[in-house]
């Protein structure tokens, strides 16, 4: 036992994963402060505007420091300039006054990383977030407070001070006020909807206190105005919404909402959404994430994304944008299952999904038209259809105006076209717009773009960028649907059209070369003279303008179009060099300086303008498994000599319980997973009745002296948290000292997002008595303990529970199974209870491509099992073969080494002698990229 223990350590401090982007560079060197100030239009950074972008992330989703530098450079690559970061107080706090940030947990390179690529940050450390996260993201030792959480309480206070007291100082080394880093904002509590105003008060003043210099916000639930001002309130005002709910099953196409009516409320600050739907989580049984991205897919995100630009939302926070893995046990039970992918942009497997696009011409909008960030309301235009709603926005500076188009009613999706007057300094114009289903578009108008005079336009602007001899514009529209495009010269300009039909006429009284066209691939005007720069036009349809990517580099921003993935570009005299990631074989073209004569793509020379894409790949299938059952706690002669006595005749627990002595798990400090019982009584009875409180979709398994009663499943219902069940026990069991072995498995703890304590719903054994008896039973539990003497502080508190294989390192790559039995699968269970299954698999896949790996399990979904997946020791999740919906569960890259074995461990509860087992379990590759890792940084420009 002791040589296991020893193995079990060695093997728990496993190096901390390194995905293949490789280590962080080295801290940039820091430069001098910076202000942020703001009015009612956005905020400004040492006075310039700034529209953030934000993608909100969730690092201990994706537990491999190296993804999250690929996952934050998609994320930059694809327009967005700000990250929103909830930290988990959990993921680091095995116990009071203990805390963890390093490896996985390592915020502070987290915070490099993001400044490195150019993000801002918003930094979300609650204490309470809710993220569908056990406890809301409080530690499970939260969990036996006396004191209410979210009050002033007395122990609540010193635990959240404790908390901030940590996480804080490490935000604050990496501000941009302090030229520390990229955090611009800091958000105190999330949706806080109790009336403490002194609490969040001294939550302002920890944050303070603690080094925060940067504006404090509050996320508001429902846009109630709540902490918008007075006591408690912070500097800015922020609030979330999710228009079409979280049902994935949902057909109807919910209504935007005109959000002007929170202005008097806001004041002179800009308008912001902590988080706006970007997704939906989706519970047990439910009906799967790819219905939740389409359901938030390309039409949401052009209607609310629209309207929210129009609404002027310069801070905008997409949640999520890249959702993740809840491993281990972090998920809240009620809610969702292990992967929180969320029908995102980006999927679990840190793939772009169809929502990408559409995200990609917003964000490069924002990003490019700087006239956007400072707009007032002229108010509706009307037009010749009333059916279609124009608004018109002008910058007060400039007098560009811009042109929201969509259906006045906005759910309906007829096919509509309608003519109105657009009026600009340039003169007054009546252009055609179609508008067909539920679109919504974005024209400009009256706007200098680059070197050029932009008169109006019917297409809208994707993105433009000026390139020492020449400007190239592009703009893009359904495909199918008319353009035109106004533009102003001095004199008659000479009009080239290189690829596409495009019809040009030349009106010498007011200087307007007008240029008309249908948007259907890519059409290519060139324009010269006319008094102006050269331009290059691109005319594309929606498909073909996200094929472009708009890259910084030191000189400004330059056009690349083909590859999959443009993540960076850097200009060294002629050469320039790109770095980015392929799904195929295909072309390159470059829009850069003059200056450029060679392009690198991967440090390779770029030659007939083609980039290559990966090679096939083939993942090796499992075999050669190991096979144990492992249920000694049913043994009647099982020692449990060492357990914890469960004795406590009280409880902090707001819910008390019907029985005595307390069995609530987390009383006896044991958090997370499984948690074991053994209840001895003498003399005879007729039975048990136990209830047990496990979360949505849980289950327990009852024996007496060895044998099995009976298992007994919480259901999938919303608001299932607890089962009943009374047992009878068989003639001729009982003896004269008796035992009843339970194992109850804690699916994790509620969300406390109404201020109500329910992330303290007991977990654990509720109530037990014995039927036919008065006698009480005496118990003894054992779980795995979460505090100062954390078994595995690699892979933390919330790795393993209970299990006797996860104490005794089942799980764990090393662990001596050669005695096991050799099985094949699929295996069919002799006996109720748990069996471990083991194998290992040697991975040979590419070093330079990205290969995102799954396990699938493949049965008849009428057998009643459930199996927690340990790869290299991580807890990766749990499949629940009768419940779903998730079959395939990622393998984040680093935790699955790809150039090297891996030891891949099953823990199965079978509910019966009869349907329990394991079926078919295979490695899929679920993507296959070309990878280059960053050999630089890049700064936030
Ligand atoms: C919000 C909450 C987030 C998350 C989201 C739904 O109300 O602030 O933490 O729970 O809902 O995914």
């Amino acid at each position: 036992m002791r040589k296991i223990l020893l193995v079990l350590l060695a093997l728990a401090l496993a190096a901390v994963p390194a995905g293949p982007v490789g280590p962080a560079s080295a801290r940039a060197e820091h430069r001098t402060t910076h202000t942020i100030t703001y009015d009612q239009y956005s905020l400004m950074i040492d006075g310039e505007r700034v529209w953030l972008w934000s993608a909100e992330f969730h690092y201990y989703r994706l537990p491999d420091p190296g993804l999250w530098r690929d996952q934050l450079e998609k994320l930059k690559a694809t327009g967005f300039n700000a990250v929103s970061l909830y930290f988990s107080w959990a993921y680091h706090s095995p116990a009071p006054g203990v805390y963890d940030f390093s490896g996985v947990r390592d915020v502070d390179r987290l915070l490099d990383i993001a400044e490195e690529v150019g993000l801002y940050v918003l930094a979300r450390p609650g204490p309470y977030i809710n993220a569908e996260l056990d406890s809301g993201g409080y530690p499970g030792w939260l969990t036996t407070q006396l004191g209410r959480a979210r009050t002033r309480a007395d122990d609540y206070q010193a635990a959240w001070e404790e908390w901030f007291d940590h996480v804080n100082p490490i935000i604050a080394r990496h501000q941009l006020t302090d030229g520390g880093g990229s955090v611009v904002l800091f958000q105190i509590e999330n949706e806080y909807d109790r009336d403490d105003a002194v609490y969040m008060e001294e939550l302002k003043a920890a944050a303070r206190a603690d080094g925060i210099t940067v504006p404090l916000f509050h996320n508001d639930k429902g846009r109630n105005l709540r902490w918008a001002s007075g006591p408690g309130a912070p500097d800015l005002y922020a609030t979330d919404t999710y228009p079409a709910a979280f049902d994935c099953n949902r057909t109807s196409f919910p209504a935007v909402t005109d959000y002007r009516f929170l202005r008097p409320g806001v004041g002179n600050r800009p308008f912001i959404w902590g988080e706006f739907q970007g997704g939906a989580f989706d519970p047990w049984g439910g009906p799967g994430y790819e219905r939740c991205r389409t359901m938030t897919g390309p039409t949401f995100e052009r209607m609310f994304y629209g309207n929210n630009i129009e609404n002027q939302f310069t801070v905008h926070n997409i949640y999520m944008t890249y959702g993740g893995t809840s491993w281990g046990w972090q998920a809240d039970p009620n809610v969702v299952y292990t992967s929180y992918d969320y029908g995102a942009a980006f999927n679990e497997q840190r793939e772009l999904t169809e929502k990408v696009p559409v995200l990609k011409q917003q964000a490069y909008l924002v990003a490019t038209v700087d006239d956007l960030r400072k707009t007032d309301d002229l108010g509706r235009q009307p037009g010749t259809d009333p059916e279609i709603r124009v608004w018109v926005k002008e910058n007060p500076d400039t007098h560009a105006r811009f042109y929201f188009v969509r259906h006045a009613n906005p759910t309906a999706a007829s096919s509509n076209t309608t003519a109105f007057t657009v009026d600009v300094p340039d003169g007054a114009y009546t252009p055609t717009v179609a508008v067909n289903g539920r679109d919504f578009k974005i024209l400009p108008a009256g706007y200098d773009l680059e070197r050029q005079r932009l008169v109006y336009s019917t297409s809208e602007i994707m993105t433009h960028v000026g390139l020492g001899g020449r400007d190239v514009a592009l703009l893009h529209g359904r495909a199918g649907e008319p353009g035109e495009t106004v533009l102003r010269y001095g004199s008659e300009p000479r009009v080239e059209v290189r690829s596409g039909s495009v019809t040009s006429t030349w009106d010498p009284a007011r200087g307007d070369l007008r240029l008309n066209y249908v948007h259907n691939g890519l059409s290519r005007v060139r324009i010269t003279a006319g008094g102006r720069a050269p331009l290059d036009l691109l005319l594309a349809d929606g498909d073909t303008a996200s094929t472009f990517w708009r890259v910084d580099t030191r000189s400004g921003p330059i056009l690349v179009r083909g590859p999959y993935l443009v993540r960076s570009a850097e200009q060294h005299g002629a050469t320039l060099r790109l770095r980015g990631d392929t799904d195929r074989t295909g072309p390159l073209e470059v829009f850069a300086r003059p200056s450029v004569r060679n392009v690198f793509w991967n440090n390779r020379l770029v030659r007939d303008a083609t980039v290559p894409g990966p090679a096939p790949v083939r993942l090796p299938a499992l075999t050669d498994w190991r096979y144990t059952r492992d249920v000694p706690e049913a043994d009647p002669a099982f020692d449990d000599s060492a357990w914890v006595v469960a004795d406590h005749t009280t409880t902090n627990n707001p819910t008390k319980p019907a029985t005595l002595p307390v069995l609530y798990t987390d009383d006896y400090g044991f958090h997370y997973g499984d948690v074991w019982y053994r209840g001895h009584f003498t003399g005879a009875a007729t039975g048990i009745s136990l209830t047990a409180g496990t979360g949505r979709a849980g289950a327990w398994s009852v024996w007496v002296n060895g044998t099995h009663l009976g298992t007994v499943r919480t259901g999938t219902a919303s608001g299932n948290q607890t089962s009943t069940a009374t047992f009878t026990f068989p003639d001729g069991l009982l003896g004269a000292d008796n035992v009843v072995s339970v194992l109850v498995r804690n699916m994790g703890h509620n969300e406390n997002g109404g201020s109500n304590d329910n992330h303290k719903a007991p977990r654990g054994l509720l109530a037990a008595s014995l039927t036919g008896s008065d006698t009480a039973l005496s118990w003894r539990i054992q779980g795995v303990r979460g505090g100062e003497n954390l078994t595995d502080p690699v892979r933390g508190p919330q790795n393993n529970g209970g299990l006797h294989g996860e104490r005794t390192g089942f799980h764990l790559p090393g662990f001596p199974d050669h005695q096991w039995s050799p099985v094949t699968l699929p295996h069919t269970e002799p006996a109720p209870g748990i069996s471990w299954y083991r194998t290992t698999v040697r991975l040979d896949l590419p070093r330079d491509q990205d290969v995102p790996v799954g396990l699938r399990f493949t049965d008849d979904p009428t057998r009643h099992y459930r199996a927690l997946i340990f790869v290299n020791g991580w807890n990766l999740g749990q499949y629940i073969n009768d419940v779903g919906p998730q079959h395939v569960f990622t393998l984040p890259q680093g935790i699955l080494h790809h150039q090297a074995p891996n030891t891949l461990v099953l823990a199965v509860w079978s509910d019966d002698a009869t349907t329990g087992g394991l079926g078919q379990v295979s490695l899929e590759a679920l993507g296959n990229y070309t990878f280059a890792p960053a050999n630089g940084t890049s700064g936030i420009p």
